[in-house]
């Protein structure tokens, strides 16, 4: 069966245009919202703020009041939830009760997942929530590089539980599934081995590159690996790329566990918050003076005005493109 991504719609729209054309093609209401329902994680990835523990946010999960209120606000919409933020969203009690949720008020919702918490049980039922978009996250292609970064000896399991999902779905229209890795130093052979085993087991293959602003290079045993990854470090900071335009503040809203309503997905410390839930709707962050002094900010890409701006970068244009 020829798929497509079911989030491409949103895609082909927030993904082209400069700012300036953008500022003429507001929404009334944002296009897809970066939902965080927690920042809890049960991995310790070496590169990610929330696995090394460097994130200053507190840590929680969304509160069923905060969610039936976004629900209110979304029911009908023509949207996107994308259950992703700087947590494992799998590991709220309620994950599957709020995709059923979302489901049933019309928003198409997307996961990424560590797949820590993947059974077959648990696949079933994810399954029957009707979920639109699944994509499991690696680093690496293989058993070691994933290990380096994400801690575990997970690399086969995860891949088999990825083959569980692809065959209980079969001809099913939902899930969409897609495999996603970021690559450091691997060679186009070892990328493509990694390609051919992803090829029967899921609809879309992303590969990135690692960013490794973050990471925790103490954390990294192998003498080699250590110094190879402390001169990729050094020279992603030099070479520090500005994205040609950021969707975020034209496209997408961030929803925080804890009800902050944030400009940015990557917003990690609450430095670009708009509002919170509990006090505001989307809606009047979406179109409040804040958010419209963001945009006019991006819209000319004078990013460094903004303090979280100022530090973004897209490492090497994010999609790997071969050598560099
Ligand atoms: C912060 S995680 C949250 C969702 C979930 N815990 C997971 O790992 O998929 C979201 C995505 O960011 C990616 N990510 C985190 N740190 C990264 C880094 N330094 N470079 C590239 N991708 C990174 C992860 O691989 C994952 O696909
Ligand atoms: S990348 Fe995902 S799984 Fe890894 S520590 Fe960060 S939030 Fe957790």
């Amino acid at each position: 069966m020829q798929r497509e991504h079911p989030l491409k719609q949103f895609y082909n729209i927030i993904d082209h245009g400069s700012g300036e054309d953008k500022m003429g093609l507001i929404p009334e209401f944002p296009r897809i919202i970066e939902l965080e329902i927690t920042n809890h994680c049960n991995f310790q990835c070496i590169m990610c703020k929330t696995g090394t523990g460097t994130a200053k946010r507190k840590r929680g999960y969304m509160a069923d009041e905060t969610y039936e209120k976004l629900i209110r606000e979304a029911a009908g919409r023509k949207i996107a939830f994308k259950f992703v933020g700087q947590g494992e969203p799998t590991l709220h009690p309620r994950f599957l009760e709020y995709i059923k949720k979302a489901k049933q008020n019309g928003v198409i919702c997307h996961l990424t997942t560590n797949g820590s918490m993947f059974d077959k049980s648990f696949i079933g039922q994810l399954i029957d929530t009707q979920i639109d978009s699944v994509k499991f996250s690696f680093q690496g292609v293989d058993r070691e590089g994933y290990m380096e970064l994400r801690g575990k000896d997970d690399f086969d399991h995860l891949l088999e539980k990825i083959g569980w999902l692809y065959e209980l779905r079969g001809e099913k229209e939902f899930p969409y599934i897609t495999v996603a890795t970021s690559v450091t130093n691997e060679s186009k052979e070892e990328i493509e081995e990694f390609r051919q085993k992803c090829s029967r087991i899921c609809d879309n293959l992303e590969i990135g590159i690692t960013t490794l602003e973050f990471i925790d290079l103490s954390k990294i045993k192998k003498k080699q690996t250590h110094e190879l990854l402390a001169k990729m470090k050094e020279d992603q900071t030099r070479k520090k790329r500005r994205y040609k335009c950021c969707h975020q503040v034209f496209d997408v809203i961030t929803l925080h566990w804890n009800g902050s309503i944030n400009a940015c997905c990557a917003d990690n410390d609450d430095v670009m918050v708009l509002g919170n839930l509990a006090e505001n709707s989307i809606q009047e962050c979406w179109n409040g003076k804040k958010e419209q002094a963001y945009r006019e900010i991006l819209a000319v890409n004078d990013y460094e005005k903004l303090p979280l701006c100022k530090d973004c970068y897209d490492v090497y244009g994010w999609t790997y493109q071969g050598d560099e």
